[in-house]
């Protein structure tokens, strides 16, 4: 078993204080993405479970064993970066070799090892080149493949796709997920892109400022984010944000703004209630909102288009309501609207997220 456990694990430059105080528990053969915008801890919390930075305060530990002051070497954990960092005057039978025979493994251990990893990661046929002949993604292979080898009990990766054309990006995660199936082990894995975090995460953690903002799988994410910031980061285009004010009339809340009037049933949207009198944030995401009349169940607004962006499949098309500017997707990309044109459209009710303003 290899579960991997945080316990308010914090990480301090001097004053600088780049992880606050995280928990997390990381379940055996779970894949966990960390992500966040620049700077926000996720390589800091890698690198000190991997042992590559000390920490501050707090607790790690790996398969029920505390490994705070254990050597990355001694921690059963292997890890993949960003850049590879394979060694260029080797070949890469020899990279995928070379730790096990750091460890003095039997010579016929190493051949079954690499070959097996060879095998399921299909670079075989250039086991015999050097790094600098082979093309981005293969050197990310071979760089996962030293990771296999050495059957860790966790894997953790920094931004390891990075480096890689948007092409080769979708094609190297689609084979991180088989190469899960084949090889189950608890992984976590730190980017900053969401559409990385969604399609690999069996759960995601959310970060910000050194702190976890969210933890949940990518629907739970997705469905219910907890604050604003979670909110804007997944999904794309990003939802939608609009200050209304609420106010409480009978039976309903409404929720205004300059040219937004929306009228909720204050029975189905008792979480409003604190809210009156008080201006919150209203989430629409962009994929949520169609254009055409409000029918039962939907709430509706109008709107100036401002301008579209035609993606083939779809328009995205940004209006402007009041002072806001808002989008939305799935637009039918024959139908042609001109700009300052004036449009209606509508949202369920089932679809709107509330946040503090303050958020
Ligand atoms: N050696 C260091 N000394 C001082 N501050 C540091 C050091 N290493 C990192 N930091 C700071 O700690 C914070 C977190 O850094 P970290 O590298 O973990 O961010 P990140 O989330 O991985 O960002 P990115 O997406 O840019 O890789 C940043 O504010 C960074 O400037
Ligand atoms: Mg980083």
């Amino acid at each position: 078993m290899a579960e991997v456990v945080l316990t308010s694990v914090r990480k301090s430059y001097g004053h600088i204080v780049a992880v606050k105080d995280i928990s997390l528990e990381i379940k055996d053969r779970e894949f966990v993405v960390l992500v966040g915008p620049s700077g926000c801890g996720k390589s800091t919390t890698l690198r000190m479970i991997a042992g590559l930075e000390e920490i501050s305060s707090g607790t790690i530990a790996i398969g029920g064993r505390v490994v705070n002051h254990l050597q990355p070497k001694d921690r059963d954990i292997a890890m993949v970066f960003q850049n590879y960092a394979l060694y260029q005057h080797m070949s890469v039978h020899d990279n995928l070799a070379f730790g096990l025979r750091n460890r003095h493994v039997p010579e016929a251990e190493i051949a079954a090892a690499v070959n097996r990893a060879a095998r399921i990661l299909s670079i075989e046929p250039l086991l015999d080149r050097r790094p600098r002949q082979l093309s981005g993604g293969q050197q990310q292979r071979v760089a996962l493949g030293r990771c296999i080898v050495r059957n860790p009990k966790v894997f953790l990766f920094d931004e390891p796709l990075s480096n890689l054309d948007a092409q080769l990006r979708a094609q190297m995660r689609l084979e991180l997920k088989e190469l899960r199936l084949r090889v189950p082990t608890t992984s976590i894995f730190v980017t900053h892109d969401q559409v990385e975090a969604m399609t690999l995460g069996d759960r995601i953690v959310v970060m910000k400022d050194g702190i976890v903002q969210q933890v949940g799988t990518p629907l739970e994410l997705y469905r219910r984010p907890a604050n604003r910031f979670v909110a804007s980061f997944i999904g794309s285009p990003s939802m939608n944000f609009i200050n209304v004010n609420v106010t409480a009339h009978g039976g309903t809340f409404i929720l205004a703004a300059q040219d937004v009037h929306l009228e909720l049933p204050a029975a189905r949207f008792a979480n409003l209630g604190p809210c009156a009198g008080q201006s919150i944030c209203l989430g629409m995401r962009p994929q949520s909102i169609r254009l055409g009349a409000p029918t039962n169940n939907d709430v509706g607004f109008n709107g100036t288009v401002l301008v579209s962006e035609q993606l083939g499949d779809e328009q995205i098309l940004a209006i402007r309501i009041g002072p806001n500017e808002i989008r939305i997707a799935g637009i039918d990309p024959d139908l042609a609207l001109s700009v300052g044109s004036q449009i209606e459209a509508a949202v369920g009710m089932d679809h709107l997220h509330f946040f503090a303003n303050s958020e």
